[in-house]
């Protein structure tokens, strides 16, 4: 009898269980994404490098942020010539990151916190250190010998074709043992796969299952626009102007978003089906809505989160411009979930790009709001919810990213936005206890800073906490539709998040250095209450009581109930 009752009281907790995995395998449509740079996040072991237990020792922080997921950038073994992104096994971990008992702690820690991990897939190209490049360059006979994009040169010794690297240069390098040229788009020690072999596809779907099974919760999948190059080798045709590397700049259509990235795209979302609840993330800066649309898949087939780096990269603080593509967002992309994102560490900080010196606060709030409210999954980069900088390098000397020697002084490379996480105002900034860190701390970090910015209940932290809170516990922000309002207004974007029993949150931005009235009428939206009940505001003084007598300070952001 006693058996019989434990017996079902069990039952009923693992249907209980199925019944929430099964309802929480949409969990991504909703997520707040954290991007982590494991190299700059936490050093637990005082090498100055940031490694996996300097992730685990943080989650606590991650937790009370409110964040669902975490993205780690590449942490696999590596030659670390693009710090992780040229793998040279897909299967095991940096010695300098950690083992993986430490990934498996990472795992288990995080989830019993309830945060999801993402790893980070690098499929368009190896390390040149890869076993497969080893043999694949070896002869032009060997087993892999077309796992990677080879070609024979021009008749005087000149690479294939006038492809360019992103990275500067041509993007073909001669390799003596085969008498050919192996086509990079990144670093010449990032050598491209080919994507059209089919061992290929097997050997990196294989690679995915393999982290499905540790339970990682999906992949953000690098540069996966650019699988696929040209088979007939086509010139680029060249565009005006040259590059920070003084080469002739050129269109990238024989080499990026080709149609035949589809047919993978297909294939990854069927390797990540045989797993329930995963979830495909794209680096995919394109540049119209209709070619963000086809990576979701004609039948939701491809990637889940394509990222949209239109918004979040426009780089002007434009009402009309952001309030295109929010309409773009919500009508072009047949109802599935735009993914935004305003910060990597590949760019500038967004303080860098939209801020005026001035009002950088209150612009860094209101792009938090446009972030954080409407109906999207939200990327945030460390740092970002601090008000995090970049610093520059001075003297090329210091410069660790290959990008920044190369282009140097037009570009200077990524590690102004690659600084150690500052977590409080000790010896380098909490990060590590080394005598120099690999990067160094920013000169700002003793006022931006995790601790300081927990004591201050007026931070950009406890901004942003707030608002992941909201996202997440106000049925409108959560579920409501978004309805564009005041939509001719070229200095404030006006929007409602409305539930279908006429509730409604007003999100009111203000993209100017000027204070704007704004006078709202929201009956043609189906609201008809006129009362405002704040939920947050860019600063505690506004606070308006009637949707038609609202006053926004420069770059103001309001967010409330309309009752
Ligand atoms: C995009 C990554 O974000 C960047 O850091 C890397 O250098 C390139 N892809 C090449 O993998
Ligand atoms: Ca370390």
């Amino acid at each position: 009898m006693r058996i019989a009752w434990v017996r079902s009281l069990f039952l009923i907790a693992v249907s209980a269980f199925c019944l929430s995995a099964a309802d929480d395998s949409n969990w991504w449509k909703h997520a707040v994404i954290y991007e982590i740079y494991p190299r700059s996040f936490g050093d637990s072991n005082g090498d100055g490098i940031g490694d996996l237990n300097g992730i685990t020792q943080h989650l606590d922080y991650l937790k009370e942020l409110g964040v669902d997921a975490i993205w780690l950038t590449p942490f696999y073994p590596s030659p670390q010539v693009d710090f992780g992104y040229d793998i040279s096994n897909y299967e095991g971990i940096d010695p300098q990151y950690g083992t993986m008992a430490d990934f498996d702690r990472l795992m288990a820690e995080a989830t019993k916190r309830g945060i999801r991990v993402i790893n980070d897939m690098v499929l368009n190209h190896t390390s040149d250190q890869h076993p497969w490049f080893k043999e694949s360059e070896s002869s032009r006979t060997n087993p892999k010998a077309d796992w990677y994009v080879w070609r024979d040169g021009k008749a005087n010794g000149q690479p294939p074709n006038n492809w360019i690297s992103i990275f500067g240069h041509s993007a073909w390098q001669y390799e003596a043992s085969r008498k050919q040229f192996y086509y990079h788009e990144f670093y010449k020690q990032q050598p491209d796969l080919n994507w059209r072999n089919q061992e290929v596809r097997k050997a990196m779907y294989d690679t995915l299952r393999f982290w499905m099974k540790k339970g990682v919760s999906g992949f953000r999948l690098d540069a996966i626009t650019m699988l696929f190059e040209d088979a007939d080798l086509r010139d680029e045709p060249y565009a005006q102007g040259t590059n920070a590397y003084g080469d002739r700049n050129v269109n990238t259509e024989f080499t990026d978003n080709l149609p035949e990235v589809h047919g993978v795209l297909k294939q990854l979302h069927e390797v990540t089906d045989e797993f329930p609840g995963r979830v495909l993330i794209g680096e995919t800066y394109l540049h119209t809505a209709e070619d963000l649309l086809k990576m979701y898949g004609t039948k939701n087939d491809e990637l889940q989160l394509p990222m949209d780096t239109q918004l979040g990269f426009l780089n002007k603080l434009s009402a009309p411009a952001f309030r295109s593509m929010l309409t773009d967002a919500e009508t072009k992309l047949h109802g599935n979930t735009p993914l935004f994102v305003f910060e990597n560490h590949d760019n500038k900080r967004l303080i860098d790009r939209y801020g005026d010196g001035a009002h950088n606060d209150a612009i860094a709030r209101l792009l938090a709001v446009l972030l954080m409210t409407p109906r999207d999954a939200a990327l945030i980069y460390e740092g970002q919810e601090l008000g995090v900088v970049d610093v520059d390098p001075k003297r090329v000397e210091d410069v660790k990213d290959p990008i920044g020697r190369l282009g140097w002084p037009k570009e200077k490379g990524r590690d102004g936005e690659r600084l150690p996480m500052p977590w409080n105002s000790d010896t380098d900034a909490g990060f590590s206890t080394a005598k120099t860190t690999w990067l160094p701390v920013s000169p700002d970090y003793k006022t931006v800073n995790v601790a300081a910015e927990d004591r201050n209940p007026h931070s950009l932290l406890a901004f942003y906490k707030t608002l992941i809170r909201l996202r997440k516990e106000d049925e409108q922000l959560r579920d409501g539709e978004f309805i564009g309002v005041d939509v001719d207004n070229p200095n404030v974007i006006s929007f409602l998040r409305k539930t279908s029993d006429g509730k409604a949150v007003l999100v009111s931005l203000n993209f100017s250095a000027a204070t704007q009235e704004v006078k709202l009428d929201l009956k043609s939206a189906g609201v008809s209450g006129t009362h405002l009940k704040k939920l947050l505001a860019s600063s505690d003084d506004l606070n308006p009581s009637e949707v038609s007598h609202m006053s926004l300070p420069p770059y103001g952001s309001y967010v409330g109930h309309v009752q």
